[in-house]
């Protein structure tokens, strides 16, 4: 007889018995087939594409919104609608946390264009370029190219040339058509977009706006009906991992949540999701997100938190605020502003306009998380 210990892993390995009816379904980039909510942000996209499908440029767009917006989902979504509908356009997603250089991002390009990528080694990074936009030239096709996360230009100083390499190839190639989606989960980045990419990239402003409770609570009871087999999750434990979605204001929150207490239900063989499974991976990925986001501030953005966090008085105007700021920091009012526009969209704070003053002084500041529930990300390393 085998040791039972073998016995074991096997079992782990070889069980049928499943909760997960699709278990993809709560990956970070599953795509649903049902995309609800965004029926504005995807007209948007299409108005800008259009003019490619009728032999015009298609026009520039940055798509802006906090994390798990639905971004990304928009722009694969209406890529893929656009390649099924035309040959006219050839549109190229581009993840630029995995691709920063030129040669890197042309490779991509050059793959949607032809099918294969470029040899790596021995040809010029020009003969790349040359090749793909002469083929889009002859063929009379249009190309769009997504660079999402673009931030990561920046880093990496590359985002004016390649801006520049895809914008103003009709200089060099009469005929060219080409257009940029940018794509940024920093409001604090519209500027230095601005600032990187200058005069060549004028672009329309698509808005993805946090979604509200009730949109959470559809996509995630959606994904459940996907992801689980009937009765696993109960409406009860549903409304929890909601409510905790909400107030992190991160779908993702929720969509992970839900894999890991499926993960753990199943690890003990259990057929329901039950509250202790909950408990456990709330324990293990509750506070990292606002840790994350609270580790991730600038200086000045943390000296802005720090002193909303101490302030005693419920009243806390935006007003009175910036006094005390200018005291502390000596920073002029629309950089106290933006500041404040951050740790909104970090949805760190909320905001509320009382109707009174001028300017949006008047506007009540209120903090999204208890003092105590800071202060235990903060120790965290
Ligand atoms: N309207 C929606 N309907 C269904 N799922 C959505 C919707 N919006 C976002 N999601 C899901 O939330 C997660 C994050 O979406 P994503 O498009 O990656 O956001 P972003 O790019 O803005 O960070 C993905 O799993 C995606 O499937
Ligand atoms: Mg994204």
């Amino acid at each position: 007889m085998k040791p039972t210990i073998f016995m074991g892993i096997e079992d782990i390995l070889l069980h049928d018995e499943t909760i997960f009816k699709n278990i993809n379904a709560f990956d970070p980039d599953y795509l649903p087939e049902s995309y609800k909510y965004r029926d504005s942000q995807m007209e948007a996209l299409a108005i800008c594409i259009r003019p490619a499908l009728k032999k015009g440029r298609p026009i520039n767009v940055v798509v802006l919104g906090s994390c798990a917006t639905g971004k990304t989902t928009a722009i694969k979504k209406i890529f893929d609608m656009v390649e099924h509908n035309s040959e006219k356009v050839v549109c190229c997603y581009i993840n630029c946390q995995l691709h920063t250089t030129r040669f890197g991002i042309f490779s991509q390009i050059y793959q949607r264009v032809f099918g294969h990528f470029p040899p790596e080694t021995g040809v010029p990074f020009s003969r790349i370029y040359q090749k793909i936009m002469q083929h889009l030239v002859s063929e009379e096709k249009a190309l769009v190219v997504a660079l999402d996360d673009v931030n990561y230009l920046f880093h990496s100083k590359n985002a004016n040339k390649i801006f520049y390499d895809i914008l103003r190839a009709h200089e060099v190639f009469p005929g060219a058509r080409t257009g940029v989606f940018a794509i940024l989960s920093d409001i604090e980045f519209r500027f230095a977009l601005d600032k990187n990419v200058n005069s060549i990239f004028i672009p329309q402003d698509v808005i993805f706006q946090p979604y509200a409770r009730e949109e959470i609570y559809s996509i995630l009871k959606e994904r459940t009906s996907l992801g689980f087999y009937p009765e696993v999750i109960s409406d009860e434990i549903l409304d929890e991992i909601v409510e905790r979605t909400s107030e992190s204001g991160d779908l993702r929150v929720g969509i992970d949540l839900l894999r890991v207490c499926g993960n753990l239900a199943e690890s003990e063989a259990s057929r329901t999701i039950e509250n202790k499974h909950l408990d456990e991976a709330l324990k293990r990925t509750g506070p990292a997100s606002l840790a994350h986001t609270l580790n991730s501030l600038s200086d000045l953005e943390n000296s802005l938190l720090e002193l909303i966090i101490n302030f005693k008085d419920e009243n806390l105007t935006a007003g009175s605020l910036y006094e005390l700021f200018k005291k502390d920091t000596g920073t002029s009012y629309s950089s106290f502003n933006r500041t404040l526009d951050k740790l909104e969209f970090l949805r760190l704070i909320d905001t509320k306009f009382t109707g009174k003053g001028m300017r949006g002084n008047s506007r009540l500041i209120i903090l999204r998380f208890s003092q105590d529930e800071i202060n235990k990300c903060m120790v965290q390393p």
